[in-house]
C-alpha cells in the first residue's frame, strides 16, 4: 500500500476540480487494561466534477430523497466543498483513479489480518444502526461487516471521487441496495450532514490521512446523535524507544510526501481519548504483516 501510494503521489499533479465536464468480545490475543474509568483493552504482543453551485444542487437533490439528512437552509454543503478544496486540493484524474484501483486490489493481506478485529467491532452495528456515516470510505472494505441489512442507510464520504465505483460494488456485494448507499466527495473536516443525524460513524485508516485529526473528530461528534457511536480502526505511532518508532520517525516525512498525506507517527488514540466523547473503549493491536503501520488502535467512542 505504502509503496504504490508513494509512486502515485510522486506522479500526482494538480488538477482543477471545477471542470464543466459532466465492543464485543475480542480476538483471543487481547490483554485488557482500564484507562480513565472506561473498560479499555490493549492488544500488545508487543469529480464528480462540478462547480460549487452544481454540487450544492446535487447535494440538496440527494437530501430531498431523504437519504441525506441535510438541512438546505444551512451552509453545510458549501462549507464542505470549501473545506474539501482547502484540505485536499484536487489531484489529477488519472492519479485518483490509479490510487483507488491500487487500494481496491492492494490491501488483501491487510484485510485478511484485520478481519477478526473488524468482524467483532462492526458486528455490533447490525440491526442496531439505521443511519451510518463512514469517513474516508475508500473502496468500501468495511461494508460487508456492517451494511448487510437492507434497512440500513450508509453515507460514505471521501475526497477521492474515483473510490465511488469500488465502494458501490462493495455495497452491492454486501447486500446493500444502492438506493441505501450514498457516496459524497467530501472530507472528514467538514462533513456535509446535519447535526445529530447519524446513529454511528465508522472510520478505518483515515485519521492518518486527514489534515486535521481534532477537527475531524469534532465533526464526527457533531453528526452523531446523542448516544451514537464512533467505531474506529487506525494505524498509529509505535512505542517510544522501539526500532519501529525510530524508522517511523525517519520515514514519516517521506511517507507524507509519497502517500498522500499519510502520517506514521500520529498518536491517534490520544486524540480520540481526549476528543470529549462520553466514553471510549480503546484497544491496541499489532499486525504482523503491516510493517511500518503495524501498531493499531481500534474501538468504540460514544457521544
Ligand atoms: C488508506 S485509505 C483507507 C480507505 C478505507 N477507509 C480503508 O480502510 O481501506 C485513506 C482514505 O482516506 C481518504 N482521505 C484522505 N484525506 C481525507 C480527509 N481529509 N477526509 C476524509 N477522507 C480522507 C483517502 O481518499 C482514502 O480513501
Amino acid at each position: 500500500m505504502i509503496l504504490v501510494s508513494s509512486v502515485c503521489s510522486f506522479m500526482s499533479i494538480k488538477a482543477t476540480r471545477c471542470s464543466h465536464k459532466t465492543p464485543p468480545s475480542l480476538p483471543s490475543t487481547a490483554n485488557q487494561v482500564s484507562i480513565k474509568g472506561h473498560n479499555e483493552q490493549q492488544l500488545c504482543p508487543t469529480k464528480f466534477c462540478c462547480c460549487g453551485t452544481g454540487r450544492r444542487h446535487f447535494i440538496e437533490a440527494a437530501a430531498a430523497t431523504a437519504l441525506l439528512p441535510l438541512d438546505p437552509s444551512t451552509s453545510t454543503a458549501t462549507d464542505s466543498m470549501a473545506m474539501l478544496n482547502k484540505v485536499h486540493p484536487p489531484r489529477a484524474d488519472w492519479y485518483e483513479e490509479l490510487y483507488a484501483s491500487v487500494m481496491n486490489t492492494g490491501m488483501k493481506f491487510y484485510e485478511e489480518e484485520i478481519a477478526g478485529y473488524k468482524s467483532h467491532l462492526f458486528g455490533i452495528l447490525r440491526g442496531q444502526a439505521e443511519k451510518v456515516l463512514e469517513i474516508g470510505i475508500g473502496t468500501g472494505p468495511n461494508l460487508n461487516y456492517y451494511a448487510t441489512d437492507t434497512d440500513v442507510q450508509v453515507f460514505g464520504v471521501d475526497p477521492n471521487k474515483k473510490m465511488e465505483k469500488y465502494a458501490q460494488a462493495a455495497a452491492v456485494a454486501a447486500g446493500l441496495p444502492l438506493s441505501n448507499f450514498k457516496f459524497e466527495q467530501a472530507v472528514g473536516e467538514a462533513i456535509p450532514l446535519s447535526d445529530a443525524s447519524m446513529d454511528a460513524v465508522v472510520g478505518t485508516l483515515v485519521l492518518c490521512s486527514v489534515k486535521d485529526v481534532d477537527m475531524t473528530l469534532r465533526e464526527v461528534k457533531r453528526v452523531l446523535k446523542p448516544g451514537g457511536i464512533y467505531l474506529f480502526v487506525e494505524h498509529v505511532a509505535a512505542k517510544d524507544g522501539t526500532s519501529l518508532k525510530f524508522w517511523q520517525r525517519v520515514l514519516d516525512p517521506l511517507q507524507q510526501i509519497v502517500s498522500d498525506g499519510c502520517h506514521l507517527t500520529r498518536e491517534t488514540g490520544k486524540n480520540i481519548s481526549e476528543a470529549g466523547f462520553s466514553g471510549v473503549d480503546l484497544n491496541m493491536a499489532f499486525l504482523s504483516k503491516a510493517s511500518l503501520v503495524s501498531p493499531h488502535v481500534y474501538g468504540i467512542a460514544r457521544k
